[in-house]
This record gives structure tokens, C-alpha cells and sequence, in this order.
């Protein structure tokens, strides 16, 4: 959800803080702040609004703050009380001097605001996070690590904290349950953060805190322990991905850097893992033999957002070609409506981040019933990751973009994969196999036909942008392309747009149709097309302007459509790829004609580790 960023250590900490703040600004921006302690108190400096407002908050003849070797800071995605500059973090706590960061929820804030309110303290700000801070407070006897195991025994909810109190110079207490926190650690310091991007700069070497740890940091000297189990010991993990990997690289903006990534982030997702001669797929991470494949009864498939319309393609593939029951499930209401799941069922929680509350929550009840549980996870070392020790990772570099792109792709490759595997241990023949493998290692080609047409799709975009309302039809697996096209659509132009099955349409949302409500039709060539088409003249029939997304050469389906974008031939599976790449730089180019923040929509965030 939003960043955290803390650093102890002999180098100045100003510098790393704001460096880190910026790299995490993706992940929460409506106000930031630092603490850093000085030789006579803790300095904290906050501001509504993007890093860049804090930082002209920070004189540059302040030597005392430049001068400073340990700080924490961050950047927020407001749950409670609207962002201003009083709510901003760090909070600070009571009367010694407590400074403290939050990510997440403390539910049961009020009960806590009520008694400390009783015993005297002053609430400045209307956060759930402040009462944390006063309660850190109010338990501290001269050691912080102390104070907040004991305060975190009190609280209810999620957290990824890091506080400081001015008695303790050079001291950082960090934490986690629900929220991640990452430990860089280095010979000159530690730099702590919610997500690897804010360290790669500075050391590879990972720690990824377990729920429910609590570690001090004294420079590089690290003391973690379990709030139940008292010292434990946690080993680094190399980060594998560089930091140029997370810079923008020469684009206006990361959604479009990591559009254009795309040939080269699916090469990595199904690097080594397809045997051309025996037609098959390895995924080795899934850990099950031919014979357990074999005796799969059922995929049940979880995820929130783009990842959900991911899963839904493999939903799709997985009963198509392997003929195994498949479903997919918002993850939320899957842990909530008590789902039928037993151990012949394997449950596929697909999520980019890694981190996603509803997605882990649904990982936990899957895990609790019984069911082999798997990952489809971009972020290594993230929480889904672990949880599951079992799955495939999507290999497609950090995406940094609100608006998830390359992640779907790599996460349909992996699905179509999988449903190959799946189909092998079955009845698919090894030729079907081999032709099935010819085609999952031709979408990256596929990929690059769409993006020699970035201007011809800038263009038409020009033609798309006043309206404030579109939707977007489409059938078999071109309907999980509509649900995404329109996602990528609101998310970053805020123009109102539906994803609906093209048979759907006409059983209710029609009534919407007229003149200024276009309609984008996935047409692509194949099963299916010619129902489509219908479609779009019962739409044009109510005078919507329509879009089609067609193969390439198909004159029928140009002919039918007001504008068209061409997608090269291929079988519809793997159609599924180029067509959400071309409805991608559709978005992209609609949100950048109407000025928009791509990168950071307005009430996003990256990563949504809060229920
Ligand atoms: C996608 O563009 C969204 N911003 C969002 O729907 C996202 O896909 C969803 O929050 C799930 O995230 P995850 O893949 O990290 O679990
Ligand atoms: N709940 C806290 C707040 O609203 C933290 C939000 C966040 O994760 O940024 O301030």
C-alpha cells in the first residue's frame, strides 16, 4: 500500500529517505513525510501532496538534518482521515519524542484512542496510525524494542511499521503483520523498506520479514524476533533484478515503458520452461508429478483486478485443453462465502505484487481447507510467495505502473502453460503438445507486431477522447480481454467503461448506448466472430461509434467496425495477449491525450494490502 523507508547507518540519511520515497511514490502519493533524528530531538517534516512538496520543505543550509545518520519516512495512501498535512506521517508520540511510520490498518483505533484520550493524550491528526504511535508511547520505559512488542500485543489489524525515539540514537524498530517490510542490509547501515525498489540501489542482499516479526536495527547490527516466539533468525535473499530494471529508461512513463517491455518480460516468463520435443510444459515450482496432475479434480483460481481477468483466461484454457474443472473466484468473497475446496483441488492465487490482502487471505482459508495451494507471483520473496511454497514465478521485472500491464501478460502465459501441463498428464497427444508449445513461443512476436502500430493506435485514440462512458464486448477469450481493456480504461483516463461478455449486452447495458457511448468489440477471427459482429451492427444500430480490435486481413470484420486496430492471426488463446496489448496503448494513449497522471492514478495504489 503505500512506501515506508527508514535508515540507520554512518552515511547521511536525508538523501537515501528521499531517494527511497521517490521510488515508492507508486505505491501510495497523497502526502509524505520524514523523521530524522538531530542531536537535541527528532525532526519531523511533512507535507500533503508528492515527494517533491516535502522535499522543498527541507532547507539545504539545515546541517543538522543533512548532517543526520538515521531516519524513517514515508509516503501515504490514506485509509483514515482524508490527506492533509496533519495526517501525514510520521506520527509523533507523546511526550518522548516517539517518531513512527504505519502501513496498513489498526482496527481497533478507536477502543485505543478512547483510553489513551482518558489518559491524557492529545490526537493532532484523525489516523488510526497516531494512536500507535501515543500507545508506543505510553509504554515505553527506556526501551523502544520493548515498548512496541508490548503495544503490538494490543493491536488489532495490519501493519508494516518503523519508529524511532530520540533516547535511542541510531535505533530503528521495524515490524510487520499484513504489510512487508524489507531489510537492505549493508556494511555502512540497514535501509528498510515496504518494497525492494527503495533498496536495490544501495545492497541486494534482502531480509523479508515474516508476519508478526519485530526486528531493532543499530546500524548494520540486526535483532529480530517472533511477537510469539521470542529471537529468530532470518537469512537474506539476493534481490535478482537490478535498478535500471525500475527506472523509466528513456519514457514519458513507466505504463508505457513496461507496454513496450513486454516482448521481453514474456521471453523471461517462459524461459526453460517449454520442451519443444515432448510438448510440454515444466513449471517445476508447481511441484507435482504426472501422476498428481493427473488426479487434479478441480483448479480453483484466485486473484483480485488484472490478475483476476487473468485467471479468468485460464479458467478458459485450462477446461478447453485439459478438460479439468477450472474456475475463478474474486478473492475476496472466496474467503467469505466458505467455498467448497478439498485436497484434490488446487487452488492458483495469482497476484503481481505478491501482497494483496484479499488474495492472501483467500491463500490462508484455501491452505486452512486443505487444498494444495499455488502462487502466480511476480514479486520474489513477497508474502503470497512464501505462503504457498509452491507455484510459478512470472519472471516479468518490477512493474512500477499503477496500472498492471505486463504482469497480465506474463500471468496468461503462465496459465496457458499451465494448462498444457495439465493437459499432457491427460489426454493431449505429444503433436498437439508440440504444436501447443509452437504457439505460446510465438506471443512475444505477436506482441511486437502490435507495438510497431504505437502511432497508427495513438491516432485513433485522438478519436475516443471527450466521450465519458465506453464499453467493451467481447466473447470466450476475448471477454476476460473486454473486462481488462476496460480496467486499464477507468484506472488511468477515469472515463466510465464496462468490460461485458458481447452476449450480455443486450440484457440491460444497451439501454446506455447513443451517440457519445462508444463500444470496443473484440473481433478477432475465429470462433465466435461472426456472433460478434452482429453485436456491433445491433450497437452502430443505436448510433455508438465501435471500435473493433481485428486480425489482421480480415476485410469483413474492417468493413463492419467504424475504426479498427489489427492484431496479427493467431489462435484465439494466445490472441488473448496482443489484443490486451493493443486495448493497453489504447488506454495509455487516451489518458496521456487528456493530461492524466498514468503513473499514478488519482486514489490508487500498487499494492492493496488493506481489506
Ligand atoms: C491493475 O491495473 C490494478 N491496478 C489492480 O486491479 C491490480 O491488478 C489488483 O490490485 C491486484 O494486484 P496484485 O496482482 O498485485 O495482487
Ligand atoms: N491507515 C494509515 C493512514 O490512513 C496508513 C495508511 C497507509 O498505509 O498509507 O494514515
Amino acid at each position: 500500500m503505500c512506501g515506508i523507508v527508514a535508515y540507520t547507518g554512518i552515511r547521511p540519511a536525508l538523501p537515501i529517505l528521499i531517494s527511497g520515497l521517490k521510488r515508492l511514490e507508486y505505491r501510495g502519493y497523497d502526502s509524505a513525510g520524514i523523521a530524522v533524528e538531530t542531536k537535541d530531538r527528532i525532526v519531523i517534516r511533512k507535507s500533503k501532496g508528492k515527494v517533491k512538496e516535502l522535499s522543498g520543505l527541507l532547507g539545504e543550509d539545515e546541517t543538522d538534518l543533512a548532517e543526520s545518520n538515521c531516519g524513517i519516512a514515508h509516503t501515504r495512501w490514506a485509509t483514515h482521515g482524508p490527506p492533509t498535512t496533519e495526517n501525514a506521517h510520521p506520527h509523533a508520540g507523546g511526550k518522548n519524542g516517539i517518531a513512527l511510520v504505519h502501513n496498513g490498518i489498526i482496527e481497533n483505533h478507536r477502543a485505543l484512542r478512547d483510553k489513551l484520550t482518558a489518559a491524557g493524550y492529545l490526537f493532532l491528526s484523525e489516523t488510526d496510525t497516531e494512536v500507535l504511535a501515543h500507545l508506543v508511547d505510553s509504554l515505553y520505559q527506556g526501551d523502544l524494542l520493548d515498548a512496541v512488542i508490548a503495544a503490538l500485543k494490543e493491536v488489532e489489524g495490519t501493519f508494516g511499521i518503523a519508529c524511532m525515539v530520540h533516547a535511542e540514537p541510531g535505533t530503528l524498530i521495524v515490524a510487520r503483520r499484513g504489510s512487508p517490510i524489507v531489510l537492505g542490509v549493508g556494511e555502512n547501515g540497514t535501509i528498510v523498506a515496504s518494497d525492494a525498489s527503495a533498496i536495490i540501489k544501495h545492497t541486494r542482499q534482502a531480509i523479508y520479514l515474516d508476519d508478526n516479526d519485530v526486528a531493532q536495527i543499530k546500524g548494520s547490527e540486526l535483532d529480530i524476533r517472533s511477537l510469539d516466539a521470542g529471537s529468530v533468525s532470518r537469512q537474506p535473499a539476493e534481490i535478482d533484478w537490478s535498478a535500471d530494471a525500475a527506472e523509466k529508461g528513456g519514457y514519458e512513463h513507466y505504463m508505457l515503458k513496461e507496454i513496450f517491455e513486454q516482448p521481453e518480460s514474456i521471453r523471461n516468463t517462459l524461459r526453460g520452461r517449454l520442451d519443444s520435443n515432448r510438448g510440454n510444459a515444466l513449471l517445476s515450482g508447481l511441484n507435482l508429478n504426472p501422476r498428481e496432475l493427473a488426479e487434479l479434480h478441480r483448479v480453483l483460481i484466485v486473484g483480485c483486478g488484472t490478475s483476476m481477468n487473468a485467471g479468468l483466461v485460464g479458467e478458459y484454457a485450462i477446461e478447453d485443453f485439459a478438460g479439468v474443472l477450472a474456475e475463478v473466484e474474486q478473492a475476496a468473497e472466496f474467503r467469505y462465502r466458505n467455498p467448497i475446496v478439498n485436497s484434490s483441488d488446487l487452488v492458483v492465487a495469482i497476484s503481481q505484487s505478491g501482497e494483496t490482502a484479499d488474495t492472501l487471505a483467500a491463500v490462508r482459508e484455501a491452505t486452512d481447507k486443505g487444498a494444495l495451494v499455488s502462487g502466480l507471483v511476480n514479486t520474489v520473496g513477497s508474502t503470497i510467495a512464501r505462503e504457498t511454497g509452491r507455484g510459478v514465478y512470472l519472471h516479468a521485472g518490477p512493474e512500477i505502473s499503477v496500472a498492471s500491464t505486463k504482469a497480465f501478460t506474463s500471468q496468461v502465459s503462465v496459465l496457458l502453460m499451465m494448462a498444457l501441463k495439465f493437459a499432457r498428464s491427460r489426454r493431449m497427444s505429444r503433436d498437439a503438445g508440440c504444436q501447443f508449445v509452437k504457439e505460446i513461443k510465438a506471443i512475444p512476436g505477436l506482441v511486437e507486431r502490435v507495438l510497431e502500430q504505437n502511432d497508427a493506435i495513438a491516432k485513433v485514440a485522438e478519436r475516443y477522447l471527450d466521450q465519458t462512458s465506453a464499453f467493451f464486448i467481447g466473447r470466450g477469450y476475448m471477454y476476460p480481454v473486454a473486462l481488462e481493456g476496460a480496467l486499464k480504461l477507468k484506472e488511468i483516463s477515469y472515463i466510465h467503461a464496462e468490460g461485458y461478455h458481447a452476449a450480455e449486452l443486450k440484457h440491460g447495458p444497451i439501454a446506455l448506448l447513443e451517440k457519445d457511448v462508444p463500444v470496443i468489440a473484440l473481433c478477432n477471427d475465429g470462433p465466435g466472430k461472426d456472433k460478434t459482429l452482429g453485436n456491433v451492427a445491433e450497437c452502430q444500430a443505436r448510433d455508438s461509434r465501435v471500435l473493433g480490435i481485428v486480425t489482421e486481413g480480415d476485410s469483413e470484420a474492417i468493413a463492419t467496425v467504424d475504426d479498427h486496430i489489427t492484431v496479427p492471426a493467431c489462435p484465439l488463446h494466445t490472441a488473448v495477449v496482443p489484443s490486451t496489448v493493443a486495448l493497453q496503448l489504447l488506454s495509455y494513449h487516451i489518458a496521456r491525450l487528456k493530461g492524466c497522471s498514468i503513473d499514478q492514478p488519482r486514489n490508487l495504489a500498487k499494492s492493496v494490502t488493506v481489506e
